[in-house]
């Protein structure tokens, strides 16, 4: 069987590879879907990725994935510190969801330190780099599993 994941990946990670690599590396957003498309054939995910700068979209977004995927994995940017019209989306969509940050938000700016969707979440994974989606896939796929047994 093959789940739908999608990666939902918010405000200015759309500049990854421009952005301060000693925090989010150097890769792109391109190369980093890439990477997290291929981990999920290995899973046997079905992964699309999905980017916006407009919190609007990302909300409609959660909306529409509704019964339409079986996870989401979540890295919303800096929304994640203070955007609770994110964690109401993700409440509505009943689905299971992990969130990553490429860098390690607890040891950053105090700011950082809150997440509005963490209690919604079953993992977080950050300061891992890319490997953090891939360990929120391997986390999905267990949830997957437990749930059709
Ligand atoms: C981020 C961490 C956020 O604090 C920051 O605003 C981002 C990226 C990360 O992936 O490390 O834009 O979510």
């Amino acid at each position: 069987m093959t789940w739908r994941v999608e990666i939902l990946h918010g405000v200015n990670l759309n500049m990854l590879g421009q952005r301060d690599p000693l925090h989010y590396g150097t890769l792109t957003l391109t190369d980093l879907d890439v990477q997290i498309v291929g981990w999920g054939k290995e899973l046997d995910l079905e992964v699309s990725c999905f980017q916006t700068n407009s919190e609007s979209e990302y909300v409609e977004r959660l909306h529409a994935l509704r019964g339409q995927v079986a996870g989401v994995i979540l890295n919303p940017g800096s929304w994640t510190h203070y955007a609770y019209s994110l964690h109401d989306a993700l409440e509505l969509t009943g689905l299971p969801a992990v969130e990553v940050h490429l860098s390690d938000v607890q040891s950053r700016e105090p700011w950082r330190r809150l997440s509005v969707i963490g209690d919604l979440c079953l993992a977080t994974f950050s300061g891992k780099g890319p490997e953090g989606y891939r360990l929120a896939l391997q986390r999905l796929r267990e949830e997957f599993h437990e749930a059709a047994l």
